[in-house]
């Protein structure tokens, strides 16, 4: 049932194109406006969501992450991520114009369920971005965005996590519609742009694959990886971490490339590997050339970088030790590119170390206790 593949995570990665188009699929009425999957919640309440509150755990709570980068952007209103474990023990701050987004693949997550019950015991609409149909998160929330990434069996999330960024990239833009923060035509657009996204990823699958096996030969025996990343560089940065750590057993840290000089940096030894996620080069804005700066900065104290960057990035070469491209898109939609060698790099450590790739020491699929 691995249809030929040698691990169901290398089959799930290789499913992401269609993860992301099935997401999309059926999401638009014939006028082009989106439509959600279960909604119990007026669109007039939509329309006077002034907060939203993301509760997640693990990779979801990265997907969450990187969306609040776009929704921001569009929807002009604060996008605030919470482990769920954490939010449910303190006091949240929410009121009935506070939209709460519970994202899980299983829809089981008990730390997560609590969260939202927390949530919704406070008066707060509650919307499930969820894999599984039917599953008890969507089944006790307001309204549901279901994620079409079909069953993911391996423990590590990849699929699912792609699938996550494009359904909250969904929410986004139709609280964008509702509450008309954008113009119809520049929600057009960015759908259009998410619809050439599996092609982009297949880009990747199809090209990269040697570059990142044979990068993975080189570091066998590396103790550590840091990665780093800027804007919504920097949860993909997180995620490439959990991943290595959790399927390959590497320690490694995931984190903001402008944290560097207040503390990571001093980490950086002789052949330390550093993978960098480098922004669109179009432009050379800010945003690109402070992340190739990064990359000066750890390669001068001798890091071994691995960059992943743009096609055809001018700058990148000159720093980088390796470089896994991946086509040009925009930086909003770059996570959706930009994870795919991240796992596939995780992936093969794991697979040099003769470890289980699908169920990893210590780990469940659904974490269904606090
Ligand atoms: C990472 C991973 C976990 C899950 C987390 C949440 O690869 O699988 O971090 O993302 O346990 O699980 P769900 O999404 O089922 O709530």
């Amino acid at each position: 049932e691995k249809g030929g593949w040698d691990s169901y995570m290398d089959k799930e990665i290789h499913e992401e194109p269609l993860a992301v188009s099935d997401t999309l699929l059926g999401r638009f009425s014939v006028d082009g406006d989106l439509n959600l999957d279960e909604v119990r919640i007026d669109e007039d309440v939509f329309r006077s969501i002034d907060k939203i509150v993301v509760i997640a755990c693990g990779s979801a709570s990265y997907a969450g992450l990187v969306a609040k980068y776009a929704i921001e952007h569009w929807v002009r209103i604060p996008v605030e991520i919470e482990l769920a474990h954490e939010f449910r023990y303190r006091d949240p701050i929410l009121t009935p114009r506070t939209l709460v987004v519970a994202i899980s693949q299983s829809g089981e997550t008990m730390d997560t369920l609590m969260a939202l019950r927390h949530a919704r015991e406070q008066g707060s609409r509650v919307l499930a971005i969820c894999n599984t149909q039917g599953s008890t998160i969507p089944r006790e929330s307001d309204a549901v965005l279901y994620t079409h990434a079909g069953p993911e069996i391996a423990v590590a999330s990849t699929k699912a996590f792609v699938a996550q960024i494009v359904a909250a990239y969904l929410l986004g833009l139709y609280l964008a519609q509702v509450k008309g923060t954008m113009y119809r035509d520049e929600i057009r657009q960015i759908v259009d742009n998410l619809k050439a996204m599996p092609e982009k990823i297949q880009w990747v699958l199809d090209n990269q694959a040697d570059v990142i096996a044979q990068t993975a030969d080189r570091m066998a025996k590396a103790h550590s990886f840091l990665f780093l990343g800027r804007h919504v560089g920097y949860p993909v940065a997180m995620e490439g971490a959990l991943k290595l750590k959790e399927i390959a057993y590497t320690f490694s840290e995931g984190f903001a490339a402008g944290e560097l000089k207040h503390g990571p940096i001093a980490l950086v030894d002789e052949g330390e590997p550093v993978v960098v996620i480098v922004p669109s080069p179009r432009g050379r804005d800010v945003l690109h050339n402070k992340v190739i700066s990064s990359i000066e900065e750890v390669k001068a104290r001798g890091a071994f970088t691995i960059a992943v960057a743009e096609v055809g990035d001018p700058d990148v070469e000159h720093y980088a030790d390796v470089i896994f491209w991946r086509p040009e898109c925009s930086t909003l939609l770059s996570p959706l590119t930009d994870v795919v060698p991240l796992q596939l790099f995780a992936m093969d450590m794991a697979k040099l170390k003769h470890y289980d790739i699908d169920k990893p020491r210590n780990l469940a699929k659904s974490v269904t206790v606090e």
